[in-house]
């Protein structure tokens, strides 16, 4: 039985154990657990039996134990995952799930890469599009050859308004200095997927964008920094926090009430506990009149070695969260949109490669393929390295993001 331990119990972290406890229950056994909040800690410790005094409350009351674990998932905030990673890479962990992205400063993430290398040791990083049928789809009818020489790769990024808004004005990634920016935060994925399918060195980026309309400038008369503090424009606002999570039945309201813990601190909360909450909460906040600094709109253009251009465009603004790809060759094009692919050969007819009639676009069969392919990683040694998103495969994704943002900022 291999012994497996986790820095970070929040959405991904509680989803990773979930997926470990359902695909390797016989095989790995969850025994330490560490987060900075208690609550938590006796949740999960309940939950999979983890006894009190492998229960930690920081990173280095478990790191200074040594080594008491073959693997470790760290899933804690951006900001967290360099040094963490860092420290558990030289108290001698070999093998480690580490969420994305690795660092919003580029220089950390050149370090990590090279730690890991010196220690011999295993860091997968969570770049769990890679890893669903729906991507590798995409992939092989670029590497099918039906497509003939590829010119570009498209990929757009629709964060969707509402989850824009949640995330990146009022939520965890709303400051760069606090995560990173939101073109690494949000897209480190797509980067990766773009490099992925060109399969080449990028020679060049460049890239515009910025904060264009959730700033001050942008704010309706009679707007409060608090939705709920008397705010004239709430009614008429799609970004009215009350609405959001408490009153609005529709899917973007139900999308996010599957995190009451993130908005409320706990899973179950009353309607006039939630008012409180909102009333002088950060999730409560005009999204106007915030402290959010991030990209709500930016483009990235990307020139490979191989004379493949690649373009990704990250909004905020579209009615849905979802991602589109069209990749476009010298015999044929691949537009892939709401979970349905299409490859078409010019003047050769076209062929359904995903139906999307069951639309999971990639990232909950990516996320239970990331665990599925570190577990293995983890009770049977090395998995095929192609089938594994190793650091220094999803280092250059970071590369291109920090160009892109010094592009961008330097104009
Ligand atoms: N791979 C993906 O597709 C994907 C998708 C969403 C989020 N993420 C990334 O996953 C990470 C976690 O996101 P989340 O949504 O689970 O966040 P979350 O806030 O739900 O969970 C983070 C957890 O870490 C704990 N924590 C915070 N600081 C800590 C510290 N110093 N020591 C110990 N514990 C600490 C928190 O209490 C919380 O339980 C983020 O970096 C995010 O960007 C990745």
């Amino acid at each position: 039985m291999k012994k497996l331990a986790i820095i970070g119990i929040g959405n991904r972290g509680s989803e990773y154990l979930g997926l470990i406890k359902l695909f390797f229950g016989k095989k790995i056994q969850i025994t330490a657990l560490c987060d900075n909040n208690p609550e938590k800690l006796i949740r999960f410790g309940k939950k999979y039996k983890v006894p009190e005094e492998m229960r930690f409350l920081s990173y280095e009351e478990l790191l200074n134990k040594g080594v008491i674990a073959d693997g470790l998932i760290i899933a804690t905030p951006d900001r967290e995952h360099y040094r963490m990673a860092k420290a558990a890479l030289l108290t001698g962990y070999k093998t480690i799930l580490l969420e994305k992205p690795l660092s919003g400063n580029i220089e950390e993430s050149r370090e990590l890469n090279a730690i890991t290398k010196e220690q011999n040791a295993k860091v997968v990083v969570c770049h769990v599009l890679r890893y669903s049928n729906y991507y590798s789809k995409i992939k092989r009818a670029v590497e099918s050859g039906k497509l003939g020489r590829i010119l570009s790769i498209e990929q757009r990024e629709n964060v969707g308004y509402f989850h824009f808004a949640h995330s990146y004005v009022r939520g965890e990634w709303h400051v760069e200095a606090d995560s990173s920016p939101s073109i690494l935060a949000k897209c480190c994925h797509d980067l990766d997927l773009i490099y992925w399918y060109a399969d080449s060195k990028p020679i060049s980026v460049d890239s515009n964008g910025g904060l264009y309309y959730f700033n001050k400038d942008n704010a309706p008369c009679g707007a409060t920094p608090y939705c709920m503090g008397g705010c004239k424009a709430k009614d008429k606002c799609p970004y009215d926090a009350e609405a959001f999570y408490i009153t609005d039945n529709i899917f973007k309201a139900k999308f996010i009430k599957y995190m009451p813990v993130t908005v409320f601190g706990k899973p179950k909360v009353s309607k006039k506990e939630k008012r409180a909450i909102l009333s002088n909460g950060k999730y409560g906040r005009c999204v106007f009149l915030n402290d959010n600094d991030v990209c709500d709109h930016q483009e990235v253009n990307i020139t490979f070695e191989n004379g493949i251009s690649g373009r990704l465009t990250m909004t905020a603004f579209g009615e849905r969260c979802e991602r589109e790809t069209r990749i476009v060759g010298t015999l044929g094009e691949v537009v892939a949109r709401g979970g349905k692919i299409v490859m078409e050969i010019y003047g050769g007819g076209r062929k359904t490669l995903h139906s999307g009639w069951f639309n999971l676009p990639g990232h909950v069969e990516g996320d239970i393929r990331t665990v599925l392919s570190f577990g293995k990683l983890l009770t049977e040694g090395l998995v095929d390295d192609k089938d594994v998103t190793y650091i220094d495969a999803t280092l250059v994704s970071h590369e291109i993001g920090n160009l892109a943002e010094i592009s961008r900022k330097s104009k």
